[in-house]
């Protein structure tokens, strides 16, 4: 069980709220979904609400209010203590453990949030709700925010306008503190130690199920919550499939298994690992060739993961280094410049090459700041995952060859978690191996 540290959250909520100056932040927990009848999804948090808070129940809802005195800013709204509902869903911290344990400087039980939010958002000068994705919440911002209009003219007060909190709550998510970044290599490892185990296990007849049970198992047997997202187990041309979730056909002697799987920890934190191997053991000439091939050019991009650098730099170097190879190979044919610049390598390589990792797997911030791409920043954590995917479900540009039959059905990705230091950077999930001897072992 990780240590609660109630101290990280209130000073990501300080760095927030300076940076919202007069702004009110009203920001909602996740709420329960069902997915038939009345049975529920196991219960996720809302991210951006889990940062700021900690708090691990659903329909709360946290205040942060920098126009208020001290000891007034950070106001949350929670179910409230109830023993009979605790016997069917469980414990729940109510107003008393939202104040002592949570650090908020007031508690009310949730149904009072309709009566007292008014009052807490008055003087603001703006209110920071993100509209589109709370709609228990925003119906009764929106109200708020209506009678504070219509009341102008004896207050003299009102919100100037509805402002959005992400953009500033997102960077402030992009940059991971060392806390972060431990939970990180937590997360990186258990999904690391079960790639290992699935290599260790996998044989021909094998069903792809059998090796997803394995992972998960040790997943759960380590303390994670499970799958940071649906597992992803594929031999063969299923790999080709870029998100091929199914997991349910027996393994081939002579094909590829891709393993796209990571763990969410108990405070979310993700890791994201892909690894390609053979089935029997031993690659073909033309799975070594291509593994080679997407092996030096995931390592080629991992060296351009550093302070200054740009996530579409890491993207590019994959990329060059794969359509170069694609030439040598015979895969493509022409000017590597030219085949990039003219998308002509899509059919084989149709993603890009990595996103943010963080409490989500795809996690928050910008790519890109207008017409720049944004910078690299100590602190900031990517996946490097370039792939090849032969198969002819897409359509070969006009002047590329014809795929030859010995190159069907090999799909093949490999993807790493990279932490930029001020050095340069940590792979987080170093402990999966990934040389071709390893894959082979
Ligand atoms: N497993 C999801 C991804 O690699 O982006
Ligand atoms: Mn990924
Ligand atoms: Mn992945």
């Amino acid at each position: 069980m990780t240590a609660f540290d109630p101290g990280i959250h209130a000073l990501r909520r300080e760095r927030f709220m300076e940076q919202l100056g007069a702004a009110a932040a009203v920001i909602p927990a996740a709420a329960l979904t069902t997915h038939h009848a009345d049975c529920e999804w196991p219960f996720r948090q809302d991210s951006d609400f889990f940062y700021l808070t900690g708090f691990d129940e659903p329909d709360a809802v946290a205040l942060l209010l920098p126009h208020r005195p001290e000891g007034e800013r950070f106001v949350l709204f929670v179910q409230p203590k109830d023993p009979a509902a605790e016997v069917w869903t469980g414990f729940r911290w109510g107003t008393e453990g939202a104040l002592e344990r949570y650090g908020a400087d007031l508690a009310h039980p949730l149904d009072q949030l309709q009566e007292k939010l008014s009052g807490y958002l008055n003087g603001a000068e703006a209110i920071a709700f993100r509209i589109g994705r709370h709609p228990a919440v925003e119906p009764l911002v929106l109200a708020a925010w209506g009678r504070q209009l219509d009341m102008y003219a004896r207050s003299g007060e009102a919100a100037f306008g509805l402002v959005a909190p992400t953009p500033i709550l997102h960077r402030l998510r992009l940059r991971k503190d060392p806390h972060e970044l431990a939970r990180l290599r937590d997360a990186c490892r258990i999904s690391a130690e079960a790639h290992e185990l699935a290599r260790e296990m996998t044989r021909p007849g094998m069903r792809e199920s059998e090796v997803q049970a394995a992972i998960e198992s040790h997943f759960r047997a380590s303390g994670a919550r499970g799958p940071a997202y649906g597992s992803i187990v594929a031999g063969g041309d299923n790999a080709c499939v870029l998100h091929y979730t199914a997991n349910t056909a027996p393994l081939q002697d002579g094909d590829l298994l891709l393993i796209d799987a990571g763990c969410s920890v108990e405070d979310y934190y993700n890791g994201d690992i892909t690894r390609t191997f053979p089935v029997n053991g031993r690659f073909s000439a033309e799975q070594r060739e291509l593994y080679s091939l997407v092996l030096a050019a995931q390592e080629s991009a991992i060296e351009m993961v550093r302070p200054g650098g740009t996530a579409e730099n890491v993207h590019n170097t994959a990329l060059r280094t794969l359509v170069e190879g694609l030439v040598d190979l015979g895969l493509l044919v022409g000017d590597p410049d030219g085949l990039i610049e003219r998308g002509d390598y899509r059919h084989l390589y149709m993603h890009r090459t990595g996103h943010w990792l963080g409490l989500d797997v795809h996690d928050v911030g910008a790519y890109r700041l207008g017409e720049r791409p944004a910078e690299l920043e100590t602190g900031f954590v990517l996946t490097v995952e370039p792939g090849l995917y032969i198969s002819d479900r897409l359509a070969v540009p006009e002047g590329q060859p014809e795929i030859d039959d010995r190159w069907k059905g090999i799909g093949i990705r490999i993807e790493d978690d990279v932490a930029v230091t001020d050095q340069g950077h940590e792979v987080l999930t170093h402990i999966a191996q990934k040389s071709l001897a390893a894959m082979e072992s």
